[in-house]
């Protein structure tokens, strides 16, 4: 149980730490009597030719009666960097300024002073410094309630072609990447169609069901090639993203079933489930919809959305508990296995089931681990222009992970009175006594 608890801690640690995603879109946001002193709207990463379009319209000013007209050049829009942002909090704090206009770590967009009695303002810059930036909306008047609707997009240009690249400087390769990961797993489909078809005769219920799990996957890899590529070319994702959330939720849902399937050991041990692996199936499975609707959720409102911080820690719960309690069958299925070796006789095949299961074990954690904690640990270091590296890293470890189950899982010609010599048996039996001593769970 140690194992456990360690790896829950280490979970709960990335609940802190949850990642932001860029999301380079053409964005709308209404923006309603408004007195916060900054309102992020969306982050991008710039090359040497990326440009901001942003129209601001219906823009209603209101503040108290009896107030002084309020200084209007410290109220509008700029660009900021994540560090740059670091700098002037403290020049702040410093007091060496009193709102962010004042700094010239800001690239300031537009003041409401350019306003002129109109309550619109549409405007296109160049941005030739090539970064990760954030556009802020900034109001350092007291009381002053800002209504707008803001229309924002950015983009860089192609230097050859000119055209418009929607996605951030570091993510425009990544419909590339996801192709290719569809491409390995269709591979992984044909090949392991192939092996229910030449073992037919030792193929389980699950195996199908790993056949299922598998096509899902490539399936939810090709919308998000599409989807990405979608972003792209148009800023706006409603090319394929209906189809890219029904694949993810499927994906997810039988990705966790399979994992609980296999911990039990069902249609390999047993043919059936016990009750208490049913109910780890009947928690997990509705906590997968909800990790999925929060997903939609974060991925449609974008990182500063409303309430995308709130549906980020349901996200975070809901995986955290879902990841633990798929543990729970593989261990049972260990102590089943340890207590079936001390009464049967057969210690080979027992000592043989029961490596394969600690070792899916193992392969669980690191699996969840990886893709959790170290994905996120990779995406937060590397700089905003390799953030395809992230990617990269954790479908090669659900790729690894895949290959794993099934080379392990996979049909085996099964023979219970395999003939194995006393010699064997007795090895067997002697190393599944020193397991028993040394791996207490
Ligand atoms: C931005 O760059 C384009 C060419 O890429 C140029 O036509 C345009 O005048 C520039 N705009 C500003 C405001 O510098
Ligand atoms: C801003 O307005 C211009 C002209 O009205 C339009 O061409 C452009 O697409 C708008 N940009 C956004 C991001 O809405």
């Amino acid at each position: 149980m140690a194992a456990v608890y360690r790896f829950l801690s280490l979970l709960v640690i990335a609940t802190t730490l949850l990642s932001t995603t860029t999301v380079a879109e053409i964005r709308s946001t209404e923006i309603r009597s408004d007195a916060r002193s900054t309102i992020p709207f969306d982050e991008f990463g710039f090359t040497h030719s990326g440009r901001l379009e942003l129209n601001v319209s219906r823009i209603a000013l209101s503040y108290p009666d009896g107030e002084p007209k309020p200084d209007l050049k410290q109220v509008g829009f700029f660009l900021c960097t994540r560090d740059a942002w670091i700098h002037v909090l403290d020049q702040v704090v410093r007091r060496e300024i009193s709102c962010p206009f004042q700094s010239n770590l800001i690239k300031q967009i537009f003041t409401f002073d350019k306003l002129q009695n109109s309550d619109r303002y549409d405007s296109t810059y160049n941005i030739t410094e090539a970064n990760l930036f954030t556009l802020v909306f900034g109001n350092c008047v007291p009381n002053l309630k800002v209504s707008m609707g803001v229309q924002s997009a950015m983009y860089n240009l192609d230097d050859k072609s000119n055209r418009r690249d929607y996605l951030s400087a570091g993510k425009t390769n990544l419909p590339w990447i996801y192709f290719l990961f569809f491409l390995i797993y269709s591979i992984l489909a044909g090949i392991w169609i192939y092996v229910l078809y030449s073992k037919r005769l030792s193929v389980f219920r699950i195996h199908f069901f790993m056949l299922a799990v598998l096509m899902l996957k490539a399936l939810n890899l090709l919308c998000e090639t599409e989807d990405k590529s979608y972003i792209k070319k148009t800023g706006t994702a409603h090319g394929w993203d209906v189809l890219f959330y029904i694949f993810s939720f499927l994906k997810g849902i039988t990705l966790f079933t399979l994992i609980v399937l296999i911990g039990t050991g069902w249609s390999f041990l047993k043919p059936y489930l016990q009750d208490k692996e049913k109910k780890v199936l009947m928690i997990v499975i509705p906590l997968q919809v909800i990790a999925n609707l929060a997903q939609v959720v974060i991925d449609e409102t974008g990182p500063f959305g409303q309430d995308s911080y709130t549906w980020k820690q349901v996200f975070l719960l809901v995986d955290v508990i879902c990841c633990c309690a798929v543990l729970f069958p593989i261990v049972w299925s260990i102590k089943n296995l340890r207590e079936a070796a001390r009464t049967d006789g057969k210690a080979a095949v027992n000592l043989m089931k029961l490596t394969l299961f600690r070792q899916y074990y193992i392969v669980v954690i690191c699996y969840i681990y990886f893709t959790r904690v170290v994905v996120y640990a990779l995406e937060t270091i590397t700089s905003y222009r390799y953030q395809w590296t992230s990617v990269v890293a954790a479908e090669l470890a659900t790729l690894a992970f895949y290959v794993f189950t099934g080379y392990n899982f996979k049909p085996k010609v099964h023979n219970p009175y395999f003939a194995l010599d006393d010699e064997e048996e007795e090895a067997a039996a002697e190393e599944l006594k020193r397991l028993d001593d040394e791996f207490e769970l």
